[in-house]
């Protein structure tokens, strides 16, 4: 079972953004986790974070077929980007949101979120838990379903 974990604009500064809501950990940290979550599963994981609309795109295009499922935490474009729903509609590989915040409970504009259209689940509000609770969503999902 191999999981693509993306994560969007400005995740990269984690621990010098805004720590109050985020957290005093870094990025290095977050994908030491997520590894470390993933290996507890008995999971193959691949990072990728990008500033970028296009690049995240991209690199969902590039899953199909390579990937069983996708954990994406798309930062900001989760309230702005209809391109990166397209993408995961387009590849049809189960997928699940994460942010670190409880995006339920900041300004308005947080609350919406096209991406969660393509998604099994959101799960917001958990810090860095909420990325090993996403791998193991759809590391069950993926076994239901027939999945190596
Ligand atoms: C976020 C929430 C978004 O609203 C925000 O733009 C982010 C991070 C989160 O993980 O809580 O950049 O996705």
């Amino acid at each position: 079972m191999t999981i693509l974990v993306i994560n969007g604009p400005n995740l990269n500064m984690l621990g010098i953004r805004e720590p109050e809501i985020y957290g005093r950990e870094t990025y290095a940290e977050l994908e030491e986790y997520i590894r470390r979550s993933a290996r507890e599963l008995g999971v193959d994981v691949e990072l990728f974070q990008s500033n970028h609309e296009g690049a995240i795109v991209d690199r969902i295009q590039e899953a199909y077929g390579k990937f069983d499922g996708i954990v994406i935490n798309p930062a900001a474009y989760t309230h702005t980007s209809i391109a990166i729903l397209d993408a995961l509609k387009a590849v049809g590989l189960p997928a699940v949101e994460v942010h670190l915040s409880d995006v339920s409970r900041r300004e308005p504009f947080r609350r919406r979120s096209y991406v969660s259209r393509a998604c099994l689940r959101t799960i917001a509000g958990q810090g860095f838990a909420g990325y090993a609770e996403a791998l193991r969503v759809l590391a069950e999902h993926l076994s239901a379903n027939g999945n190596k």
